[in-house]
């Protein structure tokens, strides 16, 4: 592995350095849900900055409308907080990047160009996350932290270029950027849209309401997945890892959570809920599905930052099914 020299530059030890509060964007989605509330107990309701595109009106902390796009705004909003630390999370997924390209190639690359000038000219860090999605079919079975990123789809090179752009900016202009080539990630507390891994969430809310579930993959469909827990925590460790432990690997390292095929999830969901029927009618996610590696090797994540995962089929499956059980008798309004 090669280390990159450390720039005597680097953001956090920069005169100038905007604030200590935190920015999170695209904060309703997925990912964002479960890390700003992580963020605040690390460092306190007030201290995290909350946005989207869209209000929901229920969230805990400080949330405010913004749109990527509007780098104004964005400079606004660092300023008026004393924002330090961006997590860039607005993105365009990837069945509705596939559906949708030009406004997935607007927000996934436009959108973080805005965030990565905003943290040059204020001195910000900045975690936008990649995906496995940078992966081809040639990265078949395991796709290894080198082998080639060679995607097939829309959304899938805006990782790959964006990985590139925040390199660039690191080497460059010395802002402190970082990722992870998040897997599939698997959480009860907000049912995901818009991705190809979507399945192995929607699978325990329909088992959970109705006892069947029709998958939009094959059977034998084997893609790397990883617990939001697991996720969260690898977020963090990234994040809190000093420069000099970062490797040219910084805005996208592979990480890995656990792999399983959509029969080998049925199984072992049936141990706990024997009744559960299960089908199988592909669309067109499956082609998506096909190109992405089904394993990932992650030795640079463990060398550098030391990572490591902490679900196995079986500890997911549990902890899926008890999550939407309690959600589904206590609040289903975290769900949707
Ligand atoms: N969830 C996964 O399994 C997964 C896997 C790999 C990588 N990722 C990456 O992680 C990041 C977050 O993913 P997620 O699953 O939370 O996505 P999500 O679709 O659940 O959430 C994205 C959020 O971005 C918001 N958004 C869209 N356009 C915006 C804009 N112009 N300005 C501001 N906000 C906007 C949406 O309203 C949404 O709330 C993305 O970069 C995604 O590519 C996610």
């Amino acid at each position: 592995m090669v280390g990159v020299e450390v720039s005597s530059a680097s953001c956090c030890d920069m005169p100038g350095h905007a604030g200590d509060n935190i920015l999170v964007t695209g904060a309703l989605g997925q990912i964002g849900t479960d890390l700003v509330s992580a963020l605040r107990k690390t460092h306190g309701t007030e201290t995290v900055i909350a946005t989207d595109i869209y209000d929901r009106g229920n969230t805990d902390g400080p949330f405010m409308i913004l749109d990527i796009l509007e780098i104004a705004e964005i400079n606004r909003l660092i300023r008026e907080n004393s924002i330090g630390t961006i997590y860039n999370l607005a993105a365009i997924l990837s069945a509705h990047g596939e559906k949708d390209p030009d406004l997935c190639e607007r927000v996934n690359l436009g959108g973080l160009q805005n965030i990565l000038d905003a943290s040059k000219e204020n001195r910000c860090r900045v975690f936008s996350p990649s995906s496995i999605a940078v992966f081809g079919p040639d990265s078949r079975p395991i796709a290894y932290q080198d082998s080639p990123t060679s995607p097939t789809t829309v959304y899938g090179k805006t990782k790959k270029k964006g990985e590139e752009m925040m390199l660039k900016y690191w080497r460059n202009e010395g802002v402190d950027t970082r990722g992870i080539r998040y897997p599939g990630l698997l959480s009860w507390k907000t049912i995901p849209t818009g991705g190809t891994t979507d399945y192995a969430v929607e699978v325990f809310h329909h088992i959970e309401n109705s006892g069947e579930y029709t998958y939009f993959v094959e059977e034998d469909t084997k893609l790397p997945m990883m617990m939001m827990e697991d996720a969260i925590r690898a977020t963090k460790l990234l994040m809190e890892a000093p420069q000099s432990k970062l490797s040219e690997y910084r805005t996208g390292y592979n990480v890995r959570g656990l792999s399983f095929t959509a029969k080998q999830l049925s199984d072992q969901i049936k141990r706990y809920r024997p009744q559960s029927k299960f089908t199988f009618t592909p669309d067109e996610r499956q082609l998506i599905a096909n190109s992405w590696p089904e394993d990932l090797e992650d030795s640079a994540a463990v060398s550098d930052w030391n990572w490591n995962s902490s679900f196995d089929l079986d500890r997911m499956v549990k902890t899926m099914l008890d999550g939407f059980s309690q959600s589904s008798s206590s609040d289903s309004s975290k769900i949707g």
